[in-house]
């Protein structure tokens, strides 16, 4: 059972939450609607934190996140955890674990050959043994010092957060769960979609303007979700190749067919909006500058779709050469994001994914005209 501590301006959430956090499934009571531009802590503030944990989520919470995103892959046992990808040895002490020695194993996932330890080969009592490390220590050796104090979270876990930080803050904080190699789990009968949509249902999220927004880099698993539901959802675009459903099925469509304003019409027949890599929006030119900004954004929303790219991280290895700051050859040093934020949000972008939510919030509020 959860605990309510209710604050003034959050009776209709805290009303919305209370029904489901006591069992009622349903209910027609939704919460604040998200603002129209949201600041998305990726992976939580996994500049921060090590990713993925609720270490993470709380502080994406705290620095001005208006949504946090779980990746979400399955255990064995087909429960909805959350990580980037169902290899875990980037992101946990899993070799380090002899018990679980045995288990390491080569597969084909998505067509590439990865070896390691996989999440379906795992109950979540045992993945619960687990504790995360930092995925970059050679970018964020401070966030190696909190390796292994954090377990991995499961959906439901980073949802009860979600709804406890609402009240907490008054704030609506969304979340923006995304199926990981959702074709690969279906061949090994631990679908995503369903259990998925069950528990955000379950949860109370129904409705257009609840606040989630549900993404997949594929593309029929997405028209699969949209026929189970009403909830928000984004397509997801690389910068490169295809998607894996398209590859499976022999479609020679790429992401770029679908972001062009022909593939962005057919997009809209079943999700609200894009989440394109942000190289697809401003490219950078021959001196990793940002370079001149593409039609995306205007034949986006021409489509009537929102614009939320990735990835946007305050390290000077991830930022446009001359946004970078001090030591530019520098993996830790940190450059001007705030400066590449308002590029984007000039540009016309409705929210975006950062690895540092504090940056992003301050960014978003400078843009909107906030103190
Ligand atoms: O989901 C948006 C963004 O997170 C996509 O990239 O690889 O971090 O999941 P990835
Ligand atoms: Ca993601």
């Amino acid at each position: 059972m959860y605990k309510f501590s209710l604050v003034p301006g959050a009776a209709l959430l805290s009303a919305n939450l209370l029904l489901s956090a006591c069992g009622g499934a349903s209910s027609d009571i939704q919460p604040t609607p998200l603002p129209a531009k949201v600041v998305i802590g990726h992976r939580g503030a996994s500049a921060l934190r090590p990713e993925h944990t609720i270490a993470s989520y709380t502080k994406a919470i705290e620095i001005g996140a208006d949504v946090i995103e779980p990746d979400l892959v399955s255990t064995k046992d087909g429960v909805l955890v959350a990580r980037h990808e169902n290899e875990i040895s980037g992101t946990t002490n899993v070799a380090e674990k002899p018990e679980f020695a045995a288990r390491k194993q080569t597969k084909k996932i998505d067509n590439v050959s990865v070896t390691g330890w996989f999440t379906e080969d795992f109950t979540l009592a045992e993945l619960k043994t687990l504790r995360a490390k930092e995925r970059i220590p050679a970018n964020r050796p401070e966030n190696a010092k909190f390796d292994g104090q954090f377990e991995i979270p499961t959906l439901q876990e980073v949802i009860d957060l979600a709804k406890a930080k609402s009240i907490e803050t008054g704030r609506t904080i969304g979340i923006y769960p995304e199926t990981k190699h959702p074709s690969y789990f279906k061949s090994i009968n631990l679908p995503l979609e369903k259990r998925l949509i069950d528990i955000l249902h379950a949860n109370g999220y129904r409705g257009k303007t609840a606040p989630v927004f549900i993404q997949s880099f594929e593309v029929s698993n997405l028209k699969e979700i949209r026929k189970m539901t009403d909830l928000p959802i984004v397509q997801l675009l690389s910068g490169s190749g295809q998607p894996e459903d398209f590859r499976l099925a022999g479609d020679s469509r790429s992401y770029a067919d679908i972001a062009s304003a022909a593939g962005l019409l057919e997009v809209a027949t079943y999700a609200n909006g894009v989440g394109p890599s942000k190289e697809m929006i401003i490219p950078r030119d021959a001196q990793n500058n940002l370079g001149v900004p593409t039609s995306l954004v205007k034949n986006a929303h021409a489509a009537n779709l929102v614009l939320h790219p990735y990835t946007f991280r305050p390290e000077n290895p991830f930022l446009p050469a001359n946004l970078r700051k001090g030591n530019v050859a520098s993996l830790t040093e940190r450059g001007d994001l705030a400066a590449e934020l308002k590029i984007f949000l000039e540009a016309g972008i409705d929210g975006f994914f950062t690895d540092d939510p504090s940056i992003g919030r301050a960014a978003m509020d400078a843009y909107l005209g906030k103190k």
